[in-house]
């Protein structure tokens, strides 16, 4: 089954087409970062405009790329929420009218469903071996931090999430704080590449508390009190290297708080085969090995999206959790969706 996803829920335009939810025949993505440099974030008009001129180019690069034509897709899947409005309508408006006009199915698709299933995308050629339930998902992209468990791709619950902050948040703020470009958290990671991450102390949240929520709003409050204490020594903050360490231990400390969740939610979760991680944050290095040391000392597999693309919000994601969707959940097929910005949790799987 060959599914067309579009994804436009915040400042990246993608189109992608893939092959029984798993083989990526093609993931196009145009992205306004560049713009965004500028003004250090996004703009919601100016992104959802700059969508508009993007569109039509991603999704005939989407099919001349895995030569495919209209009438070979089986079905549209769109983002249908959560994210910036004026942005979700661009795909949606566009997923709508191809889908009257080629008549073919619509799947509105959660953006965190899309993340969820980001974990089963492969190059067509690739042969790795197909994930296996239950499965613990951690998502941690810029909007959510949240930890899945579940028994199928659209069945079982939210087993933690963010009392405050995202995890994306906590690199992004911390970023803004030590004066770092757009965006934060690759420009802080690669900082942190190059610092001692014993060299500065941060708490270690809800440490107390026997939880597999997140918390990572004291994190950034340590890091604006630390470097105020450490100008007020006297110390340049600037100085390349104690900037890159003050980076190192806060993404330590963001980590280390994401494997101790982690560790209780495994406990919590003993039938779990596998651990996931998704989301924009996933693409960090730092993450990456901790979580493959965790899983390792639980016996469990661990899996990240296979490309770096793939973390970061895409339309093959997309494409892969509309395909699961319509295998698990038949009636998600042109159901009379909403564009919501603020989609709720309890949908994600429904
Ligand atoms: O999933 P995503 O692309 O968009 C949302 O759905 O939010 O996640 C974007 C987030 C941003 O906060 C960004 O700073 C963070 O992921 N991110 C990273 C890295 N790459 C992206 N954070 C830490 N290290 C990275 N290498
Ligand atoms: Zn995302």
């Amino acid at each position: 089954m060959y599914i067309l996803g579009i994804e436009s829920s915040c400042d990246e335009t993608s189109v992608a087409i893939v092959e029984d939810g798993r083989a990526v025949l093609s993931c196009v993505i145009a992205s306004s970062l560049a713009d965004f440099q500028k003004t250090g974030g996004v703009v919601p008009e100016y992104a959802a405009r700059r969508q508009v001129e993007c569109m039509n180019a991603c999704l005939q690069q989407a099919l001349d790329r895995a030569a495919i034509k209209p009438q070979d897709i089986d079905a549209i899947a769109v983002t249908r929420g959560p994210g910036l409005l004026g942005s979700l309508l661009v795909g949606t408006t566009t997923a709508r009218a191809l889908a009257a006009v080629w008549q073919k199915p619509l799947i509105g698709v959660h953006h965190t469903l899309g993340h969820l299933s980001s974990t089963w995308l492969a190059q067509p050629a690739e042969s790795n071996t197909q994930p296996q339930f239950p499965v613990l998902t951690l998502s941690v992209s810029g909007g959510h931090t949240d930890l899945w468990y579940r028994t199928s791709h659209t069945s079982g619950q939210r087993a933690g999430t963010t009392r405050d902050d995202a995890a994306g948040e906590a690199f992004d703020k911390g970023a803004t704080l030590l004066g770092l470009p757009y965006p934060g958290g690759p420009s802080l990671a690669k900082l942190a590449d190059n610092g001692a991450e014993n060299a500065y102390a941060f708490p270690s949240p809800l440490s107390k508390e026997q939880t597999t929520d997140f918390s990572f709003s004291g994190l950034k409050t340590s890091l604006k009190y630390l470097l105020r204490d450490l100008k007020r020594d006297g110390i340049d903050c600037d100085q390349y290297d104690t900037k890159a360490s003050i980076a190192a231990s806060y993404q330590a400390a963001i980590c280390r708080h994401l494997m101790a969740k982690l560790s209780v939610a495994i406990d919590r979760y003993p039938q779990s085969r596998e651990l996931h991680i998704v989301g924009g944050v996933s693409a960090n290095k730092k993450l990456r090995s901790d979580a493959t040391r965790l899983a390792e000392r639980h016996g469990l597999v661990v899996r990240f999206p296979s490309k770096g693309i793939y973390s970061t919000d895409n339309a093959a994601m997309m494409a892969a959790a509309g395909y699961f969707l319509s295998q698990e959940k038949p009636e998600a097929i042109n159901h009379p969706f909403m564009t919501k910005a603020t989609e709720n949790v309890e949908h994600v799987l429904a």
